[in-house]
């Protein structure tokens, strides 16, 4: 069995608790995007860990695969693998040796690209992402089995600064010095990590080809791809069911299954259209109870109702066929619950995304209101688990039905919580 795991809304959907309970009957879990932008938590019978570069199913799967479609900070890498060791002693690491490498010269770069932005900041995770996936597309950026050769080292670092010199000149890095002694860090650390890389696509092949159950975490949501989400505001990868094969090597055709996670409310860090958004203290409510602050940053998430409009359309971009949907005891006290199900421009409903950034940002939002399902304590959430999907609260039950007939949808997986048993399978397709 291959599955596909995908966020489906602006990143914090929960896909981490889905990954580690899929990932307890994983041969191998395989990241394909992004870098240490992306955070994950997850609260596990081991303690509570937060991960940038591994995936949320380092924990558990036997094997674990950086693909190369990941931009790759080995300082940060390094340190990862020193904390998952800890834990999971049997970790079996592999990293394609052809993932780009994050520098401390990008992340310099992040936060120069960000002033020059001014008014149209995004908000970056100043992880240097965006800038080596620049320098990935230039045809200019260092790769991981480049860390081997000391001088293709400086004198790519040399090439990079040459075509970045105007915002990096009043930078550390224009001291040739300081360079030198950037990329001999980089070798350094390369040789550390050179045992675990390997030519990751044949070897993804070659376990699909034995039939190996393999679990691809996607990072970050679905509105964040540089095509489909809302551009600019948005990272600098792919994060959509397609990136999957350039990512790491493995045709789709061969995933038997995706799952794409919701969150039962939204959340978003950085800048960018927000159509569903709340403020003020109906807002500080649910960010509260949500624990809605940024895995990587630290900032406090913008949180609003679920917004069906867009989900119609991630679900069709990455052609999903299962849903989890997740914090269903967040919300259960407030006294009205919304869900976005059509927007309003220029006076005429629709139900599709409008596409330019100027009406999305212009789209009212047209709601329906649920009444509260209140307080889930453990003890009910658990007796729920046991009893099924109808012994839900009516309220709670009208709520997934609407969705679900929206979306045309069954909703497959249902979360309750963070941990790992909160966690209800209502299909043979989740559990398979
Ligand atoms: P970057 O990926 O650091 O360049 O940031 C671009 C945008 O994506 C910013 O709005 C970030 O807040 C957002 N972003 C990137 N990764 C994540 C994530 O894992 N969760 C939520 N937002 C993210």
């Amino acid at each position: 069995m291959i599955t596909l795991i995908l966020g489906l809304q602006f990143g914090d959907e929960g896909k981490g608790k889905i990954v580690d309970y899929l990932s307890g009957s994983t041969d191998a879990v395989i990241k394909f995007n992004g870098g240490s932008n992306a955070g994950h938590t997850v609260v596990s019978d081991e303690g509570k860990f937060k991960f940038h570069l591994v995936p949320s199913g380092a924990l558990r799967s036997k094997e674990v695969i950086l693909g190369n479609g990941m931009t790759i900070d080995p300082f940060l890498l390094e340190e990862e693998i020193r904390d998952l060791e800890k834990v999971n002693k049997k970790l079996n690491l592999k990293i394609s040796s052809i993932a780009h490498v994050v520098t401390p010269m990008h992340r310099y770069l992040d936060k120069a690209e960000e002033e020059i932005r001014g008014a149209m900041k995004i908000g970056t995770t100043f992880q240097g992402i965006g800038p080596t996936y620049e320098d990935k597309y230039a045809r200019t950026g260092l790769r991981m089995a480049d860390l081997a050769d000391p001088e293709l080292v400086s004198d790519k670092i040399e090439l990079i600064y040459a075509m970045k010199r105007t915002m990096l000149e009043k930078s550390e890095f224009a001291s040739p010095s300081a360079r030198k002694e950037m990329a001999s860090r980089l070798v350094a650390s390369g040789k550390n990590l050179r045992k675990f890389l390997s030519d990751t696509e044949v070897y993804l092949n070659e376990l699909a080809s034995q039939g190996k159950n393999l679990l691809f975490e996607g990072s970050h949501g679905s509105m964040l791809d540089v095509d489909f989400g809302t551009y600019p505001y948005v990272t600098s990868s792919n994060t959509t069911s397609g990136a999957l094969t350039t990512g790491s090597g493995l045709s789709l055709r061969k995933v038997d299954r995706i799952i794409g996670v919701v969150k039962s409310y939204m959340s978003r860090v950085g800048a960018g259209p927000f159509p569903t958004e709340i403020t003020g203290e109906k807002a500080d409510r649910l960010r509260t109870l949500g624990s809605e602050y940024g895995t990587t940053t630290g900032r406090p998430r913008r949180v609003g109702w679920l917004d069906l409009v867009l989900l119609r359309y991630t679900l069709m971009i990455s052609d999903v066929n299962s849903i989890a949907l997740t914090r269903l005891d967040t919300l259960g006290n407030f006294e009205e619950i919304k869900v976005g199900y059509s927007y309003k421009v220029d006076g005429k409903e629709t139900k599709q995304l409008p596409r330019n950034e100027g009406d999305l940002q212009k789209a009212e939002v047209n709601y329906r209101s649920f009444k509260p399902w209140g307080f889930l304590s453990d003890a009910r959430i658990s007796q729920f688990i046991k009893d099924g999907k109808d012994s839900l609260p009516d309220e709670l039950k009208e709520f997934i039905n609407f969705i679900s007939s929206e979306l045309g949808k069954e909703i497959d997986i249902l979360s309750f919580g963070d941990t790992r048993n909160k966690t209800m399978f209502c299909s043979k397709l989740a559990t398979a």
